[in-house]
């Protein structure tokens, strides 16, 4: 008879007698898989793991302060903080491609944390919070005939110089299996419902060029639209929202000034596992109240749109 508290004990289980004395290096996103299967690990073996977090500095609007409270607060184990949003930032200049970007970033990403990890004296393993559909989508992706359609960096992106095994105990879970366990752990709910972040973080919702002056617009516009799904109760209904920033200057009036700024889209969409998605029906009231907030309290976006396309044929983030 499977039950979590089954899963959660026979993994732990099979962790420790696989890791024995060895030491597990462990990147956390501070999303909800990497941080239950740090958990699950470190109920294995404790202080014989330990995490990684690298800020790429694409993260949202006060992420970075908030997670590094909340992980500390609630995971009680080692974890080294890493501050290179400047490296990211330098290195992405001037990049519009979309997997252009998202080589880069996962690419620094191993690099940055693989001198990380190389400070840590016999380690062997290499731990990852990778679900079920991650390894699906990722081997249709490379298997199949046709070319990949995103490469995700967090599948496969194994550091180089080190010989490290792989540890992924939720590799045949799905989100909802693993939001499940994560709350058998003792995993508080501000973290088990996290909505799901891509690891290239905002740079993918950007389109085109990545400047500190685009990001702080929509940080700004995307902490508008969280703020609203949480106060309207939305936030654990929908699979993921935000907000897309469209370098595309369109005419607008505000008062008697002509503007001339950037459009903005907000994505909100309704999943099981983000193989599909459909776009959720929100309230016009709610998109209205969203809307008018951005257009008067973000300066540089003087027009909201409203993405209504599900996946297929659409995906998820516009990049
Ligand atoms: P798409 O846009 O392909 O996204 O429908 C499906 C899910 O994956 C997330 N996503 C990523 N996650 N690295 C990640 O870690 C990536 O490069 C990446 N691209 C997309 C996306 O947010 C959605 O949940």
């Amino acid at each position: 008879n499977w039950t979590m508290a089954s899963f959660a004990r026979e993994t732990i289980e099979e962790i420790r007698s696989t890791v024995k004395d060895q030491q597990v290096v462990l990147g956390l996103s501070g999303g909800v898989d990497s941080s239950v299967a740090a958990v699950l690990i470190h109920k294995a073996i404790g202080d014989q793991l330990t995490c990684i977090f690298v800020d790429n500095g694409l993260l949202r609007k006060d992420e970075a302060t908030t997670l590094k409270e909340i992980l500390t607060t609630n995971l009680q184990m080692n974890i080294r903080f890493v501050d290179a949003g400047r490296q990211f930032l330098a290195a992405l200049e001037k990049v519009t491609d979309p997997e252009a970007k998202r080589k880069i970033i996962g690419n620094l990403f191993i690099e940055i944390f693989d001198e990380e990890a190389k400070k840590i004296q016999n380690a062997a393993f290499l731990g990852q919070g990778t679900l079920y559909p991650d390894v699906i989508e990722s081997r249709s992706a490379f298997g199949g005939p046709s070319a990949v359609i995103k490469s995700h960096h967090n599948v496969g992106g194994l550091p180089e110089t080190m010989n490290l095994k792989l540890i992924e105990p939720l590799q045949y879970l799905f989100k909802d299996e693993v939001r499940a366990l994560g709350t058998e752990l003792g995993i508080p709910d501000a973290m088990v419902w996290r909505q799901p972040f891509p690891g290239p973080g905002l740079a993918i919702r950007i389109l085109g060029e990545i400047t500190e002056e685009r990001l702080a617009i929509l940080r700004d516009a995307d902490a508008i639209l969280l703020e609203e799904v949480r106060s309207a109760g939305l936030y654990k209904e929908l699979w993921q929202s935000f907000v897309v920033l469209l370098p595309i200057r369109t005419v607008g009036v505000m008062g008697d000034h002509r503007t001339y700024e950037f459009t903005c889209v907000i994505r909100a969409v309704t999943s099981k596992d983000a193989m599909t998605a459909d776009w959720a029906r929100l309230p016009h009231e709610f998109l209205a109240k969203v809307s008018s907030r951005i257009i008067n309290e973000v300066r540089g976006i003087n027009r909201v749109a409203y993405d209504i396309s599900s996946k297929p044929p659409a995906t998820i983030e516009w990049e």
